[in-house]
């Protein structure tokens, strides 16, 4: 088997993400040395809330920072009317008491220098990413950003834009024009990787408690997507950047130069392709094979949560 990468995770755990963390958990080519929390979907008090007690449930002990509490300076916006007030569907998870985290600086700094993770994967806005590449651009010389956000094509929360990068656009225009290497996996990809009832009926998942839980948490996400696509399924768009961290041959990329809309109005989060080679470029998602990405998540989920 080849060695194993150690990542570091980012998100604004909502339903999708709580996949992803259970996906990142569940490959046996990944090792999470630490885990931020960022405002997006919903709160950062939920975020937060989301990520300590999935981490309990998992019974995985990672260090775990708390981070922005909303985007870099524009207005702020989320996704509860798709993933609920509590950014898991009212799915219950095991109760914990409060505790004072570190912050999200400190973790991810931590992430990179102690744990010389080779990958930050960046499941929602940037926002704790940017700042860090702000004050520390040197932390990421050996690590990549893989970051599940923005769209060339049909966006999800404007005409021309995808939510984790509408949500900060400022952040994601200060990473992909960092110069630092970045892995794209935006919506143009993630949207073709839909996993649906009856795929989903081959692998049931155990009857465990984490089984349960994932379970419940496919079938709200399935719920929620039936008035926006027409049809019960789970876009795995976050799941998509894990499994981009773990087989980086699931998705064939292009070298592009990529700039971000950041002002309010109607091209807010907009990503526009630079023509001509100036300027910094990312590795672009263009293509995935998105069955055996769908098997690849089933089976390890079912094996993982026995
Ligand atoms: O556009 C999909 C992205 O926005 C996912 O990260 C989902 O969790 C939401 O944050
Ligand atoms: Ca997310």
């Amino acid at each position: 088997m080849t060695s194993v990468r150690r990542i570091h995770i980012d998100t604004d755990a909502g339903l999708d993400d709580l996949l992803a963390l259970a996906l990142a958990f569940a490959s046996p080519e990944l090792a999470v040395e630490g885990i931020t929390t960022v405002a997006g979907n919903v709160s950062l008090e939920a975020v937060t809330d989301n990520a300590r007690r999935f981490l309990a449930l998992a019974g995985e002990k990672v260090p775990l920072g708390r981070g922005a509490a909303g985007p870099l300076s524009l207005s702020a916006t989320d996704a509860e009317s798709f993933h609920g007030a509590d950014g898991r569907g009212g799915i219950a998870l095991p109760a914990l008491e409060p505790r004072e985290l570190p912050a999200a600086a400190q973790v991810m700094r931590q992430s990179l220098e102690e744990c010389a993770v080779e990958a930050v994967v960046a499941i929602g806005p940037l926002t704790n990413v940017a700042q860090l590449v702000r004050e520390d651009p040197a932390l990421f010389d050996s690590a990549e950003i893989v970051w599940m956000g923005g769209t060339l094509s049909q966006g999800n929360v404007t005409r021309v834009a995808e939510f984790n990068c509408y949500a900060d656009p400022e952040a994601a225009s200060i990473v992909l024009g960092s110069g630092l290497s970045v892995r794209l996996i935006g919506l143009d990809v993630t949207r073709h990787v839909v996993a649906r009832a009856p795929t989903l009926a081959r692998e049931p998942l155990p009857p465990s408690p984490l089984g349960r839980f994932l379970h419940e948490v496919l079938a709200t996400l399935m719920r929620a997507e039936l008035p926006i696509l027409g049809e019960a399924c789970a876009v795995l768009h976050d799941p998509c950047a894990i499994a981009a961290a773990a087989q980086e041959d699931l998705f064939r990329y292009r070298r592009r130069a990529i700039e971000v809309v950041v002002a309010e109005g109607p091209e807010r989060g907009r990503l526009r392709a630079r023509p001509g080679q100036d300027g910094p470029e990312v590795w672009y998602a263009e293509e995935v094979r998105s069955d055996e990405l769908i098997e690849l998540f089933l089976g390890r989920l079912v094996d993982w949560s026995r």
